[in-house]
């Protein structure tokens, strides 16, 4: 690798496994120096092993937990360079179906959160430092049965292309729509039986899901020396998804 990231600080939201943890896996090569945060500890402690990075268990739709990550992160390392809001889940519904607890946890986690992490460490970043929100091609477009998630993704593009407004020439802000990615999440929905792997792998015209390193590869492209021109922009990386 090469070096693309050396002495910079990132932090990964979601970072414990999926698309986060291959983005802290290539940032890690790349000589970043991390901090990967999530819910579950001790699966994150895990994966902070196998990384050889720090970690820090955090709800990202909590903001007094949030705010304490940040006066933490302030006094242990100063400065932050990267911020990757990655973290996210989804709770399948349609309009009829989907209760208002299941609508309030995909907002506060996939929309709530990326706001409140950018909010609470944008006073600790640097200059020419950037912000990378973890949208998803339904954000762009719809799928059927998933009503509050795609809300919340829909709400992550445009929150971006806000930010970046409101950040230009200091801090850039941008934005990657995945289609199927083979993650910890994806498995879980195969695992109820109402859809197969294949189902999954034909929703791109390559024919096959994506990979988290390769949504790392964008990632380090967005976040790193090579993109300094590069704010508010929503870069999709879907094996042709969005193409038709
Ligand atoms: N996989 C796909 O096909 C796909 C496609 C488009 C977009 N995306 C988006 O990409 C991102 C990563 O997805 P993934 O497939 O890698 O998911 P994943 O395998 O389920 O991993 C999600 C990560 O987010 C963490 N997380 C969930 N809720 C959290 C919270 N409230 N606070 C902090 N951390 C939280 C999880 O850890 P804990 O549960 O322990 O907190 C885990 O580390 C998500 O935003 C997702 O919506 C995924």
């Amino acid at each position: 690798m090469s070096g693309l990231l050396d002495g910079k600080v990132a932090i990964i939201t979601g970072g414990s496994k999926g698309i986060g943890f291959g983005i802290a896996e290539r940032f890690c090569k790349e000589g970043a120096q991390i901090i990967i945060c999530s819910r579950n500890d001790s699966e994150l402690s895990k994966a902070a092993s196998r990384l050889g990075c720090e970690s820090h268990q955090l709800d990202v739709s909590d903001s007094r937990v949030v705010r304490s990550m940040a006066v933490w992160f302030s006094k242990e390392h100063g400065k932050l360079d990267i911020l990757v809001n990655n973290a996210g889940l989804i709770r399948p519904g349609t309009i009829k179906s989907t209760t208002e607890e299941d609508w309030d946890l995909q907002i506060d986690v996939n929309l709530k959160g990326p706001f409140l992490m950018s909010n609470a460490f944008l006073p600790h970043m640097n200059e020419g430092s950037s912000i990378l929100n973890i949208a998803s091609t339904v954000g762009l477009r719809a799928m059927r049965g998933a009503v509050a998630y795609c809300a919340s993704k829909g709400g992550v593009v445009n929150l971006t292309r806000a930010m970046a407004l409101d950040l230009a020439g200091k801090i850039r802000v941008n934005c990657i729509c995945p289609a199927v990615v083979d993650t910890p999440m994806i498995a879980e929905r195969l695992s109820t039986g109402r859809v197969t792997r294949q189902d999954f792998d034909e929703v791109q015209p390559i024919g096959r899901m994506g990979k988290p390193e390769e949504i790392a590869a964008m990632a380090l492209h967005l976040c790193g020396p090579e993109s300094e021109w590069t704010t508010g922009s929503i870069i999709t990386v879907d094996g042709g998804q969005t193409a038709g």
